[in-house]
């Protein structure tokens, strides 16, 4: 599903380069299961948001599904993020001038999903999230835990075939964390395939792969 090779990172900074990723070789096979782990600056979002086609690489090749991501352009590319991938932000994300149930709408319209369809999968998320009651406030009147589930149900309400989460649950109590990681578990059964960034060792152990990061090296890949 997923062939990276040789992924650089880097920003340039004064004469010289800062290297954020240095030469990730990455393959993920569907329904695979996978944590990202590592020490804050290791390149965690980073590699995540190339994988997600928010952000480019500076050099290397990046094939999703057979397509050769580093040579799309902007448009095809963003097509192909809004048809196969459900992505949760580290910061959550969401649009302040709209309400829970408007961001909660907003990947459909993306995805041109029609009106009564589209009310009815809120509603499905809305539920599935308790979060009803909440709906029609905007981000700013929520708390953070509040906004990153919010951010988790946006990233799942078009059903993707990919999930790919930065800290999904670093807002969210652990009881919440938890059905956050159960929901994910789910999810994966049924053949979603899930990357997530983590620090807690507990949620990593729900994925079946461990990468961790160093310095933007893989430095060690472990099965569980
Ligand atoms: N736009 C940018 N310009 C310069 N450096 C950046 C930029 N974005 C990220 N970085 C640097 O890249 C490194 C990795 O960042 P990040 O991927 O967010 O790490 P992590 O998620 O593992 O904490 C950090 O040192 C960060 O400062
Ligand atoms: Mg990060």
């Amino acid at each position: 599903m997923i062939k990276m090779r040789g992924i650089m990172k880097y920003y340039s900074a004064g004469f010289g380069k800062t290297f954020v990723l240095r030469d990730i070789n990455l393959d993920i096979e569907p329904g695979e299961f996978i944590s990202i782990m590592g020490p804050s600056g290791a390149g965690k979002s980073t590699l995540l948001h190339i994988l997600g086609m928010l952000d480019e690489p500076s050099d290397g090749e990046y094939e999703f599904l057979n397509e050769r991501v580093h040579k799309l352009n902007e448009k095809t590319r963003s097509e192909i993020h809004s048809n196969y991938i459900g992505f949760v932000f580290q910061n959550y994300h969401l649009i302040d001038e709209l309400t829970v149930y408007e961001n909660l709408e907003t990947p459909l319209l993306y995805k041109k999903i029609k009106g009564s369809e589209r009310k009815s999968l809120v509603s499905d998320m809305l539920d599935r999230f308790n979060i009803v009651a909440k709906k029609d406030l905007f981000p700013n009147q929520l708390s953070g835990g509040q906004q990153q589930l919010v951010g988790v149900a946006r990233a799942l309400i078009t059903s993707p075939k990919m999930i790919l989460a930065d800290e999904p649950t670093g807002n969210l109590n652990s009881k919440q964390g938890e059905e956050i990681m159960e929901l994910f578990k789910q999810l994966n059964n049924e053949g979603t395939t899930i990357i997530q960034v983590t620090h807690s060792e507990k949620n990593a152990s729900y994925g079946k792969r461990i990468i961790n990061l160093l310095d933007g090296r893989i430095v060690e890949e472990a099965p569980l």
